[in-house]
C-alpha cells in the first residue's frame, strides 16, 4: 500500500468536547428554537444574500466559546453579517444567550467544524477572521492538528479579502512562537505590529474571552496578533 499523503486540513477531525454538564431549561429552549433559525444551512451557496439577504461585509469566527466576543462585535458593526463556528454545545447555547439578551439579528451559527464552513464561503468574502485562544495542542506530536497550520491557513487566505484582518489570541507561549514562525513562512499575510507598543497594545474593538480572563488569572500573559491579507 502506498502511503497516504497527510491531509493539509488535518484539523478537520475534532478532537475536543462537544457537550459538558447537561442544558439547563433556558439553555435547552434556545438550542431547540432559536439555533434552527440561526444555523448554516447545510448545503446550498453560503453568501451574504443567502445568509443575510443582502451584500453586507462578513467577518468569521473560528470556535467562539461562549460567544461573548462574536456578540460584541456583532453589537459593533449591526451592519456586518458574523458567522461563528463552535462543536461545544454549551458554548453555542452561551452564544445563543447573548444574541437573545441582545436582540442580536446578524449572527448565523454553525454548530461543527469551521473548515466545513469556511470552505463553503465564496473566495474574498472575509472582511474579518477571529482565532482566539484556540486549542492549543501542546505536544509536539498533536502539532498538525492546530488550526495555525499550512492547509487551514491557504483557506483563510482564499477567504479572506485583501486588507482584511486575520486576529490570531493565544496565552500559551509556544503556541505565540509557532503561530509566529508558521505565519513568517505563509504567503499573502503580514503581521501588522511596526514597533513595542503594537506588540502590547489592546486595540479597544478586541475585548478579553472568557479563555482570556481565565488566563490572566492564572498570571499568564495574553499574546494578540494581527495578521493583514496581502
Ligand atoms: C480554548 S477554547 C477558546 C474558546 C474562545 N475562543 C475563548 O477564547 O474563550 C477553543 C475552542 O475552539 C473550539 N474548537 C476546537 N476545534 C474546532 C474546530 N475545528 N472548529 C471550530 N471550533 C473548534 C473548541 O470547542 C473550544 O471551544
Amino acid at each position: 500500500m502506498p502511503d497516504q499523503a497527510p491531509d493539509p486540513l488535518s484539523i478537520r477531525r475534532l478532537y475536543g468536547r462537544a457537550q459538558g454538564h447537561p442544558l439547563r431549561e433556558r439553555a435547552q429552549r434556545l438550542v431547540d428554537d432559536l439555533l434552527p433559525r440561526l444555523a448554516i444551512p447545510t448545503e446550498g451557496p453560503l453568501t451574504p444574500e443567502t445568509l443575510f439577504g443582502d451584500a453586507r461585509p462578513l467577518a468569521f469566527e473560528v470556535g467562539f466559546g461562549k460567544g461573548e466576543h462574536l456578540a460584541f462585535q456583532a453589537a459593533r458593526r449591526p451592519d456586518w453579517g458574523f458567522i461563528g463556528a463552535e462543536p461545544y454545545l454549551n458554548g453555542v447555547a452561551g452564544l445563543l444567550a447573548e444574541i437573545e439578551d441582545h436582540s442580536l439579528s446578524n449572527i448565523r451559527i454553525h454548530r461543527g467544524d469551521a473548515i466545513d464552513v469556511l470552505e463553503r464561503l465564496p473566495d474574498q468574502s472575509l472582511s474579518a477572521l477571529y482565532l482566539l485562544h484556540p486549542d492549543p495542542w501542546p505536544k509536539e506530536r498533536h502539532a498538525k492538528r492546530r488550526f495555525v497550520n499550512p492547509g487551514p491557513l491557504q483557506l483563510v487566505h482564499a477567504k479572506l479579502r485583501p486588507n482584511a484582518e486575520f486576529r490570531i489570541a493565544t496565552d500559551h507561549v509556544n503556541y505565540m512562537r509557532h503561530v509566529m514562525y508558521v505565519m513568517q513562512n505563509q504567503p499573502g499575510f503580514e503581521w501588522t505590529a511596526e514597533s513595542p507598543s503594537d506588540w502590547e497594545s489592546i486595540p479597544e474593538d478586541w475585548p478579553d474571552t472568557r479563555f482570556a480572563e481565565k488566563a490572566r488569572k492564572l498570571g499568564h500573559h495574553v499574546w494578540r496578533l494581527i495578521y493583514k491579507r496581502l
